[in-house]
This record gives structure tokens, C-alpha cells and sequence, in this order.
């Protein structure tokens, strides 16, 4: 199909109109676009030489090591901890130690919110011990908790409905999950909802598309002029047996002990380094992936295996003595989960080269095994990119998917610049996202070579095209 359009080419202007999917096609001569096809298929025997080493030869299960060496070793990296900075100083000496070329830092201003110690016990209509999380920022109970009874919704809307039985309680969010994006609202304004309608707690069913009574804590956001009111995450397990309790008439009371805390900002770092480019090292390919992580687990899935596999791309185009055109710049993110403030001033830094951006890559999604990339950009880059995917047949892992998605990304994506995630397998992925279950355990070196290797061509060769990909 992709053939017969190529070769269409040439008389799709005079039968076109009409026909919006022809019309990109004016902006790239067919000649054009053939040279370009030719130039991309040039690339094939260096894209077997990166997949032959990531997945058969010497580098094989190096990220997956690497990450390991790391993530057993410094444990969870939240904004603002000790971890996260111990962290950043291990990747500034590694990536110098790889012999990488423009390895720095750059500071940024980060939250510090620590969760303490915590609980909920149900007192009635039996003791029970529940599993929670604090989400991050949220503030504390008093030292002896808040004692409560609840109500339970399954909705914002039956939350309004209801809101009269609200004030005084501590509400239960039992939503059902849709996908992460959709349900995702309940965490981050459950609080919000919740202390509007005058509750004095409130607690959400985890983000989380499978269970064995795991909390998934994450971010959630208070409101100016809203009163602050605590809030955690509960189990998939205990909302859905909250929620049969209330429709049997039970009254449901629970006592709530968090000793969660903010403290000022604190000074943390993006960590940099590059493959200078040979030929316009003032063009950038970005490759990303965020270091920091939730405080619970080891961050290994979200997002050490997306800042790994990243490192990874650099150190197999090294290994083989390739140095492409254009600037090959990795940046481990610092303070995705807040919100992505670490790459929120990245941007406000570099914004002003924007226009010598050519595409900007982070894997926050997972590095399983993908079916293949997403991108945002135009259709003359979309057509490019189909292209590049294609050297990737070795692995048979070739389609373009559309929406480039990555929290860090996504301010030059906005912006215009084109953007590539991988797609992967979101069901795994939100089983143990956020969670004490997020551990190298989840990881598989087998599929994160596959991951290196992809990345690793497709940075590799957007970098050394001749040109820039097309923003429109
Ligand atoms: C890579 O990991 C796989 C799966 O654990 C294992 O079978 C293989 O022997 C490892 N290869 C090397 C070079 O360690
Ligand atoms: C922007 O690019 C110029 C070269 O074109 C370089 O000298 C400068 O350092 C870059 N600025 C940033 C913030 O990266
Ligand atoms: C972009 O790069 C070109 C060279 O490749 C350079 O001449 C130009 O100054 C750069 N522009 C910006 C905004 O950095
Ligand atoms: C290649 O991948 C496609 C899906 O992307 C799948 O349908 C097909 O079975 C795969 N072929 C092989 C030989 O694995
Ligand atoms: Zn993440």
C-alpha cells in the first residue's frame, strides 16, 4: 500500500482535488521523496549492525544491567529526596565514564513533599487494616487522624448528586477504570471534588487496569480558594468492598492517620549528555527518559527503564564508531511525576533553538515489547518516519502509530517539533505503575534490548539524514 501511493505520486496534483490525503504530497517533489527513500534505505546495513549488537552481541542485556546496578542500589528517587540527587551524581560519573562527549547538568528548582508515616484502619462494620498511599502533595491529618464515616461514589456526577451527605465524611472514590487518561481525574482532582462539597478526607480507588491489592499513589493537585483536605489512594480490592458495604446499608467508619509534609524547593538537576554532531552539532535529535520516581518500589518500569534504554541508544551508536550529523543529545528528566518541572524549564532554557529541534523522543510508557513508534508531526515527516521504521524489519517491529505521548516531551511537541514514544503494553504497564510492585522484576532484558535497539536506529538515523525532518 505504502508503494502504491509513493508511485501515484506524480499524477495525484492533477487528481487530488478533493482528496486530503494527496495534498502533502505537493510539498515533497516525488524526486525528492525518492532521494530521501533511497538515502533512509542507505542506512539498512548500520541498522542491522545496532540491532545485531544490542540484541545478539556484546551489549546484550546492558541496560537492563545497568539499570539494576542503579535501582537496587539507590532505591526509589522521589523530587526532592536524597535518592534522587545520589542518583543524579552516579548518571553525571557513568555517562562520563562512557566517554560520552558534553556530559552536564543543568539546575532546576524541584518540590520536596515526603509522606511520613501512615494508615487507615476501618472500625466498622468490622476492623480492617487497609493498604493505602498518600498522593503526592497532599498535606497530613492531625497526629491523631481523622476519624470518619464515608460515602461512597462511583462518579463526580453522583459526587454532586449527593453532595448534601458529603460534609463531615470522608468520601471514597470507587471508579471504574476506563483507561489511564480518563480515570486519571479522579486522583488528580478527587481531593478538590471532595473538600467542595465540605468532606474532611478523601480516599480514590487506584489508576490501575489490574490488582492484587496494590495501591498506585501518583500526583493530585489542590485548588486555590478549595480547602486542603488529606487524601491517598486505596486498592482496587477495598473500594469495590467499600461500595457492596454501603449498598447492604452499611455504615462504613474509618480512621485515617497521615503524616505526610512539604518542605521548600530543592536543588536538583536534568542530566545531560550528548554524540556531538559531525556536520550541524547546533541541530538536536533529543533522546529522554525521567530519572526521578514515586518513593515506593524501585522506579524501575517509571521511568528507569525509559532513562536506560535512552543511555543505551547512546552508547551502541559510540560502540560503533558512528557519530551522526547533527547532535544526539540524551537528557534524563529530573521531576516528571510533579508535573514534569524538570523539563518545563529545559524548555524555557532552550526554547529560543527551537527551530533546529528535529525530533525529540522519551520512553515513559514502558520498554516491554513495542508493536511499534509513535509520532506527531506532519505528513511529510509521518512518510519519512515510515521509512525509518522500516530498516527495523530485522525485528519485524516497524509501524508508526499516531500521538507521540511523554510528559517531557510534549512542550516542544505543542510547540511544532516532531515527537516519538513507543507503543507498548499499557495493560502490563498500569499493573504495577506507582506501586511497591514497580521493581526490576517487572523488567526483561530480552525485550529492553529490542527497545535499545529501536531507539538506537531511530535516533541514529534522523540525526544523520542530510536534512532536518520537514515541519510541515
Ligand atoms: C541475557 O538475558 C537472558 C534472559 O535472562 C539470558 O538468557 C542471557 O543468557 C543473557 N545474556 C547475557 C550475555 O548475559
Ligand atoms: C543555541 O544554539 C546555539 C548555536 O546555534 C548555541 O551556541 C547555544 O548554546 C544554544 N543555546 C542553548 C540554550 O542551547
Ligand atoms: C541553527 O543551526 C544553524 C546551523 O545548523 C545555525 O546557523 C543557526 O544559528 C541555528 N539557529 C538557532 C536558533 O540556534
Ligand atoms: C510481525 O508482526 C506482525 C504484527 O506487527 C504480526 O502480525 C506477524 O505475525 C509478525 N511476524 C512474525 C514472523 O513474527
Ligand atoms: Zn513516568
Amino acid at each position: 500500500m505504502k508503494f502504491l501511493i509513493f508511485t501515484f505520486v506524480g499524477v495525484v496534483p492533477l487528481l487530488s482535488l478533493g482528496s486530503g490525503k494527496a495534498i502533502h504530497k505537493n510539498d515533497i517533489s516525488p524526486r525528492t521523496f525518492r532521494e530521501i527513500k533511497e538515502e533512509i534505505a542507505s542506512y539498512e546495513d548500520v541498522a542491522k549492525r545496532i540491532i545485531d549488537l544490542a540484541v545478539y552481541g556484546r551489549a546484550q542485556n546492558r541496560s537492563y544491567e545497568r539499570l539494576a546496578l542503579l535501582v537496587d542500589t539507590v532505591g526509589p528517587r522521589l523530587s526532592g529526596s536524597k535518592n534522587l540527587e545520589k542518583a543524579i551524581e552516579i548518571m553525571y560519573q557513568n555517562l562520563q565514564d562512557d566517554g560520552l562527549d558534553n556530559v552536564h547538568l543543568e539546575p532546576v528548582k524541584i518540590p520536596h513533599w515526603e509522606r511520613g508515616e501512615e494508615s487507615a484502619l476501618m472500625l466498622a462494620p468490622r476492623i480492617h487494616k487497609m493498604a493505602i498511599l498518600g498522593l503526592g502533595s497532599s498535606i497530613g491529618t492531625p497526629p491523631e487522624g481523622i476519624t470518619a464515616e464515608v460515602l461512597v461514589v462511583t462518579s463526580f456526577d453522583e459526587l454532586q448528586r449527593r453532595a448534601s451527605e458529603a460534609r463531615g465524611k470522608i468520601v471514597v472514590y470507587n471508579q471504574p477504570y476506563i483507561n489511564y487518561e480518563m480515570t486519571v481525574h479522579y486522583r488528580v482532582r478527587g481531593a478538590v471534588e471532595a473538600a467542595k462539597v465540605g468532606a474532611l478526607a478523601s480516599l480514590i480507588r487506584s489508576v490501575a487496569s489490574f490488582s492484587i491489592y496494590s495501591p498506585h499513589t501518583g500526583f493530585q493537585a489542590y485548588q486555590d480558594g478549595v480547602p486542603q483536605i488529606p487524601t491517598a489512594c486505596i486498592t482496587v480490592e477495598d473500594a469495590e468492598m467499600m461500595s457492596r458495604m454501603a449498598s447492604h446499608g452499611n455504615t462504613i467508619v474509618i480512621q485515617l492517620k497521615m503524616g505526610a509534609k512539604t518542605f521548600p524547593d530543592t536543588d536538583s538537576f536534568n542530566t545531560v549528555a550528548e554524540i556531538t554532531g559531525s556536520k550541524y552539532p547546533e541541530q538536536v535529535v533529543l533522546v529522554s527518559g525521567h530519572l526521578d520516581s514515586w518513593d515506593v518500589g524501585q522506579g524501575a518500569m517509571d521511568d528507569g527503564g525509559g532513562a536506560f534504554v535512552s543511555w543505551e541508544a547512546l552508547s551502541l551508536i559510540k560502540d560503533l564508531g558512528l557519530r551522526p550529523k547533527r547532535t544526539l543529545r540524551l537528557v534524563l528528566w529530573t521531576a516528571e511525576e510533579q508535573g514534569g518541572i524538570g523539563a518545563s524549564q529545559y524548555y524555557q532554557f532552550h526554547k529560543g533553538n527551537i527551530s533546529n529541534y528535529s525530533l525529540v523522543m522519551e520512553s515513559d510508557s514502558g520498554t516491554f515489547l513495542p508493536t511499534g513508534l509513535e509520532f506527531t508531526g506532519s505528513e511529510n515527516a509521518r512518510d519519512i518516519m515510515e521509512q525509518v521504521m522500516s530498516l527495523l524489519q530485522p525485528l519485524n517491529i516497524t509501524q508508526v502509530f499516531s500521538d507521540a505521548e511523554g510528559t517531557d516531551i510534549n512542550f516542544w511537541i505543542q510547540a511544532g517539533v516532531p515527537g516519538a514514544s513507543l507503543r507498548e503494553d499499557l495493560q502490563k504497564y498500569f499493573s504495577f505503575h506507582h506501586t511497591h510492585g514497580d521493581t526490576v522484576t517487572v523488567m526483561d532484558p530480552k525485550q529492553m534490548n529490542i527497545v535499545s535497539a529501536i531507539w538506537a536506529v531511530v535516533s541514529y538515523v534522523v540525526a544523520d539524514m542530510e536534512e532536518m525532518l520537514p515541519r510541515s
